[in-house]
């Protein structure tokens, strides 16, 4: 029976192999929290570069919670998931009003703000400000049930995970332990690999006492990703494009994009569709291209084409008559940085 109290192996592993990440530097809760946030669904070698642009730029809390919305999605430009700026500026804003700018040192009060949960509220209790609590993140849900020997992922064995990670994590060092955790998670213990002989869990662990460590925990199918037809346009009057910003409430909410909709995959787009949806003025002039994008819960296909306007009054909303030079400016996603490219590459 392994007593779970003992945290040492763990430790003694991280003080050795631990990974020199920006955010390991400090104690700061707030370049800690901002971390935990770009972290989420993002590998730690693409959030490096962001996070030091970034605390470069918002040195500190208030600094975000002055700046505009428009400004910290530029800076997170590329990132994805751009709820995660929305919600962590509402957080900071909340913060500065509520709480003086200083970050609660509380979890109940860390689980109320806008964008946190259980996972980075106990990481920011643990990492920065040295309290009990685990942080059990996709990484740990795969370390511990390996340890444990757990196939199926039920609720009931979630809680022996949690339950297991909230003993280990008893210590002097808790926020160590769970970041010695993640990165046996990604150094050693991943979906794909198992080197147990590197690792400080090997005498307690089942899974690497069976003959296929990799086979603990169950893989869950994904669902297939459904995909959604769209058509795009660059529509340009006197040397200048027409770009929109998506509304605030949406997917991709505040970034900007060429105007666009949903449409049915055989849909062949024509004058009519052109004029119900810009109104008089606008002319189909060519079809530029096709991009495809994945998004994290749908694919879609996306017929761009070229149109001109006779006059600048454009029957649809938010929008904006930009030169080629100020793209830059605004933030825009993935998917219409490719639409750009594209009608760069065709010099249109
Ligand atoms: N993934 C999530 N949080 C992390 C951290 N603090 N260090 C490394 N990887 C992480």
């Amino acid at each position: 029976m392994y007593n779970t109290n003992n945290s040492k192996p763990i430790i003694d592993w991280y003080n050795s192999n631990k990974r020199d990440l920006p955010w390991r530097n400090t104690k700061d809760p707030y370049k800690i929290w901002l971390s935990e946030i770009m972290l989420q669904q993002t590998q730690v070698k693409t959030v490096i570069p962001y996070y030091n642009r970034w605390i470069a730029q918002y040195p500190t809390l208030i600094s975000v919670a002055n700046s505009n919305i428009d400004q910290l999605l530029k800076s997170w430009e590329g990132l994805g998931y751009y709820k995660r700026c929305r919600n962590f500026h509402k957080a900071c804003k909340i913060i500065y009003k509520s709480y003086n700018g200083i970050i609660p040192k509380d979890y109940h009060s860390l689980m109320k703000l806008p964008g946190l949960g259980d996972y980075s509220s106990s990481a920011i209790m643990s990492i920065a400000f040295n309290e009990r609590y685990p942080a059990v993140d996709g990484n740990l849900n795969r370390v511990i049930s390996r340890v444990l020997g757990i196939k199926n992922l039920t609720n009931h064995n979630k809680k022996r995970v949690k339950k297991f990670a909230g003993d280990i994590v008893q210590c002097t060092r808790p926020g160590d332990v769970n970041q010695a955790l993640m990165d046996i998670g990604s150094l050693l213990c991943t979906p794909t690999k198992a080197e147990c002989t590197k690792c400080p869990n090997q005498k307690i662990c089942k899974a690497s006492k069976s003959n296929n460590p990799l086979s603990y925990p169950n893989k869950i199918k994904k669902k297939p990703k459904p995909t959604v037809f769209m058509m795009a346009f660059c529509l340009m009057y006197n040397g200048k494009f027409a770009i929109q910003k998506r509304n605030k409430k949406n997917f991709l909410g505040y970034l900007w994009e060429f105007p666009s909709f949903e449409s049915k995959s055989l849909d062949r787009l024509n004058e009519n569709i052109i004029y119900s949806y810009f109104g008089r003025g606008v002319k189909l002039q060519k079809k530029i291209g096709t991009v495809k994008h994945t998004y994290s819960h749908f694919k879609t296909v996306v017929d761009l084409y070229l149109c001109s306007a006779n006059h600048k009054k454009i029957n649809i909303n938010k929008i904006k008559w930009i030169e080629n030079k100020e793209f830059s400016k605004y933030a825009f996603s993935k998917l219409n940085h490719k639409l750009l490219s594209l009608i760069k590459s065709k010099d249109v």
